[in-house]
């Protein structure tokens, strides 16, 4: 069945913004939130991966994270011809020549014995910097990308030094080329610090306050604000950026990490000139750890932001459907993927997607929103845990047939008097 097609339409700071979703539903949100629906082809029998996230429609919750794979026209055109639900270019800075990538600049974790060189690979470090592409170039691609993909979500990652002025005009300038949203990297954690970006932002609260503040002011598409695990509580940051008028957070940017020293040269890796610096670290490995922080910030969202105006993309170690159903079970709007385009190819997302649909069938979801978050209330305290498990221990006890305890046995067949001792 095709379903109706309607170009996006920007409301920017009318008043009177409303967004509507795919169910149809009329939201109050918050004003800079445009709509956009498009025309699919969606078979009745298969459930629906599409979602409307901050008034944006994607056909699927996969959204290119940022980085190499979202770092040019080329490879963008590539995403959007895969499939991909939104992308998420490689972060921009107004002034590129300060941006000095070195080479190797990742290293690779893999399982097996003594990291064999055959072992499949777990963990990325990087030492990359955000995009040394030349400002001009990149805004003329997202332009390009926009014009050829009108219906497509494109969005653009930022960053830039502690200067209100300078973070006006990058948003100015990169508005001008289209893109339907901005991500704020608040997060990388190489490199970027030692100039007052980047990580330096997201972990302070204060600074982050008045950063946002800048930002908020300046924007009129949806802003989501990229955050860092490398804190203690990620869900400060992340209520700091949602209350400073961001209308989603991102989660998580890399790890910070040392890949590892090489035994026989005594030198860190990945080793440039015979050095090394922390990198971000990525990929599967780190997927648990994500899961912990999307978790925090999802429990966070759901008890202070109502989760129709205010979103969760949710980021690390996806490499599965299963992976992905994961984060939506903890509440997250969509799911980015980085390291595992970089391993497996654009073409990944067509496995996702069928792996996504293929928990929703075996579940009877016909739609994201029939699950999302539906995990996230099975999280409690340890205390939590033992008074649970205590008064569970009580409730199978006053039902028990068999022996309370030793004391009960009599010695007629001790296999079967044991077993009914087990709760
Ligand atoms: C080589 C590389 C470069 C990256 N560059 C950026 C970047 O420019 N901006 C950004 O916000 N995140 C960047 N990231 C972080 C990813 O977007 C993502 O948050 C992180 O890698 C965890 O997700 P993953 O396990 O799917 O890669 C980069 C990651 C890698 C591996």
């Amino acid at each position: 069945m095709a379903s109706l097609s309607m170009s996006q339409i920007r409301i920017g700071n009318c008043a009177s913004g409303f967004g509507l979703n795919w169910a149809g539903k009329v939201q109050g949100g918050p004003s800079r939130v445009g709509f956009r629906v498009f025309a699919s082809e969606t078979q009745a029998t298969e459930p629906d991966l599409s979602v409307t996230v901050n008034g944006l429609h994607m056909p699927n919750p996969f959204v290119i994270g940022s980085g190499p794979p979202g770092t040019n026209y080329t490879v963008m055109k590539r995403a959007f011809d895969e499939g991909w639900g939104a992308v998420i270019a490689k972060t921009v800075s107004l002034d590129a020549a300060k941006v000095i990538n070195v080479t190797p600049r990742y290293a690779r974790l893999r399982a097996g014995a003594n990291g064999s060189a055959k072992g499949e690979i777990i963990g990325w470090e990087n030492i990359e910097l955000i995009s040394d592409r030349p400002l001009e170039t990149m805004l003329k691609e997202f332009k390009q990308l926009k014009e050829e993909y009108p219906d497509r979500i494109l969005i653009a990652s930022i960053m830039e030094e502690y200067n209100k002025a300078a973070w006006e005009e990058l948003i100015d300038r990169v508005e001008q080329t289209g893109v339907d949203a901005i991500e704020i990297n608040f997060s990388c954690p190489h490199g970027m610090p030692e100039r007052k970006m980047g990580a330096a932002v997201g972990q302070d609260c204060a600074l982050l306050e008045e950063v946002c503040g800048w930002i908020n002011a300046k924007s009129t598409v949806p802003v989501w604000a990229k955050m860092t695990p490398n804190i203690t509580d990620i869900s400060q940051p992340a209520r700091v950026a949602l209350s400073s008028g961001c209308e989603g957070v991102s989660a998580i940017n890399t790890i910070m990490s040392v890949m590892g020293i090489n035994l026989n040269t005594l030198r860190p890796e990945p080793c440039v000139e015979g050095y090394s610096t922390p990198g971000g670290y990525s990929a599967k490995a780190v997927h648990p750890i994500a899961l912990g922080k999307v978790m925090n910030i999802a429990k966070m969202m759901r008890s202070e932001f109502d989760s129709e105006n205010y979103s969760l993309s949710a980021i690390g170690g996806v490499e599965t459907g299963g992976d992905a159903a994961e984060f939506i079970l903890l509440g997250a709007n969509s799911v980015q993927v980085c390291t595992g385009v970089m391993m497996h190819g654009y073409g990944l997302v067509k496995k996702l997607c069928l792996e996504l649909q293929d928990f929703m069938k075996k579940h009877n979801f016909t739609s994201i929103e029939d699950f999302r978050g539906a995990s996230l209330e099975y999280f409690t305290t340890h205390t939590e845990l033992v008074r649970r498990q205590q008064e569970a221990i009580q409730r199978r006890k006053a039902i028990k047939k068999g022996l309370q305890s030793d004391k009960d046995w009599t010695g007629d067949g001790f296999v079967k008097e044991s077993e009914s001792m087990e709760i």
